[in-house]
């Protein structure tokens, strides 16, 4: 296997690197075009998207000699680390120096733009121009990152790795599914929608968590069932073993109010999602009893949807597991804070950033503008009102759908897509418009 093949996806951000690896390559081409090619190159992002990965491919297919530096010595000796490891990658020159995870080279968790390290860094870049030294980095945060090391002359290239979406994640989700033994039928676009949001070693490390359930239940292939079983655990952090629940409820004074609590909240989150947006909820989980892990709702933006409509479908079902209490239980919603933050952040996002109620509100530039402020939180609260009731009166309109995937929830605890699309074929849906 080629190194580039081991990279899945990502097909454009491949194409460029392949491009800078032929550069180290093959310089006479580029030589006898009289360009310079690139000295450095930073690849950023957040953990797990493949960016080491990336790198060993580059510095694989260049066929040249790599010495690489990761902080794993204290403040001194590093600063000398660094130092040395150009000195050796001059002396061997055509070569590559690999700094991975750049922005972990200062220490402590603040950021230290003008540490020693990142200094010593520069100047040692500085030092080896001309000698054939190309300069490949990895960080997740260039915030922590002096400016000055990442403009042209030093890191040429900077390119930002991001979250694998779409076509790239069903893509992974397929090539890790391939060198298991799962049942027929496994879809990896389930997985991949399950999984909207997270890493690449999240796909792949989900995959295979799914294997360790199915081994420990001595069963011949992998299912559906360990699958969800090891996103619940793995990623979601949460746990749907009945038992432990049982647990809980022995030292609750009502668990069965405090189950039905988080059913019927991430039912409601559930119903206003797919009557705005039908197949945008991936999964549903209501089975822990503590607030922390009470529930929680995925969700994927369907293709078509624009985007303006999914972020107001986004709030209005933020806001359905409040309206969802209120409508069954009469009563407010006491464990709903951060629904209410997303709410919230999300409307003065819309009013602010596109103006849709209204230029008054563009607020880019004048955020210290105490009037603006406070029209603006007057517009926000009244805006998530309206989308309050709206939530309220999807509920009340489709009370069969909401009835029927409560009771589901009650059942099974976690509801992936097939489930909830099999309730909703199964009821007659209201359509309510925003
Ligand atoms: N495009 C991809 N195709 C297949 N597997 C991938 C891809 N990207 C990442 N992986 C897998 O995900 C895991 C993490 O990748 P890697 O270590 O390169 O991430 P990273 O971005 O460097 O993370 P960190 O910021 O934590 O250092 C590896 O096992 C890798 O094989
Ligand atoms: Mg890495």
């Amino acid at each position: 296997m080629k190194a580039f093949d081991k990279i899945i996806g990502y097909v454009s951000l491949k194409q460029e690197l392949m491009q800078i690896s032929d550069t180290l390559k093959n310089p006479q081409f580029y030589d006898k075009l009289g360009v310079s090619a690139p000295r450095g190159l930073l690849l950023y992002g957040e953990p797990g998207v493949g960016k080491s990965l990336m790198a060993s491919a580059v510095i694989e297919e260049s066929g040249r000699p790599v010495f690489r530096c990761r902080k794993d010595e204290p403040n001194g000796d590093f600063v000398k680390k660094i130092k040395a490891t150009f000195e050796k990658a001059a002396e061997n020159a055509p070569s590559i120096v690999f700094l991975d995870d750049m922005d972990k080279f200062a220490n402590g968790d603040e950021k230290h733009p003008d540490a020693e390290e990142y200094v010593t860094v520069q100047s040692c870049i500085d030092e080896t121009k001309g000698k054939e030294v190309f300069v490949l980095a990895t960080a997740n945060d260039t915030d922590c990152l002096p400016d000055s090391l990442q403009r042209a002359g030093r890191f040429d290239r900077t390119i930002e790795v991001g979250l694998p979406m779409g076509e790239d994640a069903i893509e992974i989700v397929a090539y890790y599914l391939k060198s298991k033994r799962f049942v027929e039928g496994i879809d990896p676009v389930v997985i991949a929608k399950i999984m909207i949001g997270h890493s690449c070693a999240d796909l792949e490390t989900v995959i295979n968590e799914a294997g360790l359930y199915a081994g420990y239940d001595r069963a011949e292939s992998i299912t559906m069932e360990h699958v969800l079983k090891a996103c619940l655990h793995t990623v979601f952090d949460r746990t749907s073993a009945r038992d432990e629940q049982d647990d809980f409820c022995s030292h609750l004074s009502d668990p069965h109010h405090i189950a039905s609590h988080f059913i019927y909240h991430e039912a409601g989150h559930a119903v206003v999602s797919e009557v705005l947006c039908p197949g945008s909820v991936t999964l549903v989980f209501a089975g822990g009893l503590r607030q922390e892990e009470g529930g929680f709702t995925s969700y994927y933006r369907t293709p078509g949807m624009s985007l303006l409509d999914w972020r107001k479908t986004r709030i209005v079902a933020a806001l359905g597991g409040a309206a969802a209490m209120e409508q069954k239980f009469g009563l407010p919603d006491i464990g709903c804070s951060s629904d209410l933050d997303h709410a919230f952040d999300k409307v003065r996002e819309l009013l602010s950033d596109t103006c849709i109620n209204g230029f008054s509100f563009y607020s880019r530039g004048y955020s210290e503008s105490e009037h603006l402020k406070a029209s603006l939180e007057q517009a926000v609260a009244a805006e998530v009102e309206r989308y309050y009731r709206k939530a309220k009166e999807i509920i009340s309109a489709n009370r069969e759908f909401f009835e029927k995937l409560a009771a589901a929830l009650a059942e099974k605890k976690l509801l992936p897509a097939v489930d909830i699309e099999k309730i909703r074929e199964g009821c007659k849906m209201v359509p309510v418009a925003l």
